[in-house]
């Protein structure tokens, strides 16, 4: 195997897999870049282990990728910024907590015009005795898997996700967006369910009763574990994760021991898509 040559192991059928045989700590070649595009793209979410990075090697991580992100939920979110990198977020968990981050399946601000296309997130200090682990999702196989009716009922609606559902209302207000409820991935061009149970508020297009039967028909189809997988963190795993195709859910079993790492994103660059 030459030097800089990944190694991909699967982590389950239809997502997920974990990047070996590279360092993060240092810039990477044009072959490595290709290939955990590549990667990226094919998996929806790619993990690496013992990578001790800082947040300037989380940063140019970030920007080999897009713009990095400035996160919309301001004071409401259960992270923080990292002291002198307001792109980076602390998330931080332990006995005083009272929430954490993403204990829901959602892909993240989907309630912004343009939501950001992915997220880098490492854990540095973990629960002692495990838990913490991340379900993730794969919204294109939950989307293959509906009936062709189904589908066809979904594909012209659009959807509402407002930023209050999830983040703490005390804060603000916070950004609302409609998207189409199936869209298709600006790189892959594979169409993939665009609704979450974090965000997504109602389906503009029908009567709330309606809308309400959809949607939660909709959320428990994520939810199936046919298309998911859990990962277990260890000090400084590294998972990145496609915004655009894949959910997650942050599991909090760990309480009153500590969960604590730096999560950036980079920004998308247009809107969710037909
Ligand atoms: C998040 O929703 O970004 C948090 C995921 C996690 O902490 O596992």
């Amino acid at each position: 195997m030459s030097s800089d040559q990944i190694t991909i192991t699967p982590s389950s059928p239809h997502i997920g897999a974990e990047i070996g045989n590279i360092d993060l700590t240092k810039p990477l070649s044009d072959r490595q870049l290709a290939d955990l595009r590549a990667a990226f793209l094919k998996y929806g979410v790619i993990f690496f282990r013992e990578q001790d990075l800082s947040f300037a090697d989380q940063m140019r991580l970030a920007e080999y990728f897009g713009h990095v992100h400035i996160h919309v939920g301001g004071a409401g979110t259960a992270s923080k910024p990292a002291e002198g990198y307001p792109a980076i977020r602390l998330q931080h968990f332990d006995a005083k907590s009272k929430r954490i981050s993403g204990e829901v399946w959602h892909s993240d601000q989907s309630c912004s015009e343009i939501p950001p296309d992915g997220s880098i997130l490492i854990q540095k200090i973990l629960p002692p005795d495990g838990g913490g682990d991340t379900l993730f999702a794969s919204a294109y196989a939950a989307y293959d898997a509906l009936s062709e009716p189904m589908k066809a009922l979904l594909e012209p609606l659009s959807a509402e996700h407002d930023g209050a559902k999830l983040f703490d209302r005390s804060a603000t207000v916070y950004p609302t967006a409609i998207h189409p409820v199936v869209t298709r991935h600006r790189e892959t061009g594979r169409k993939l369910l665009f609704v979450n149970a974090g965000f997504t508020t109602r389906i503009v297009d029908l009567p709330r009763d309606e809308s309400d039967a959809v949607l939660k028909y909709l959320f428990d189809h994520i939810a199936k574990p046919h298309w998911q997988m859990r990962f277990r963190w260890r000090e400084n795993s590294v998972a990145f994760w496609d915004n655009r195709c894949t959910q997650h859910f942050a599991i909090w079993d760990y309480w009153p021991n500590v969960r604590s790492g730096y999560r950036v994103q980079f920004e998308g660059v247009s809107r969710p898509a037909r």
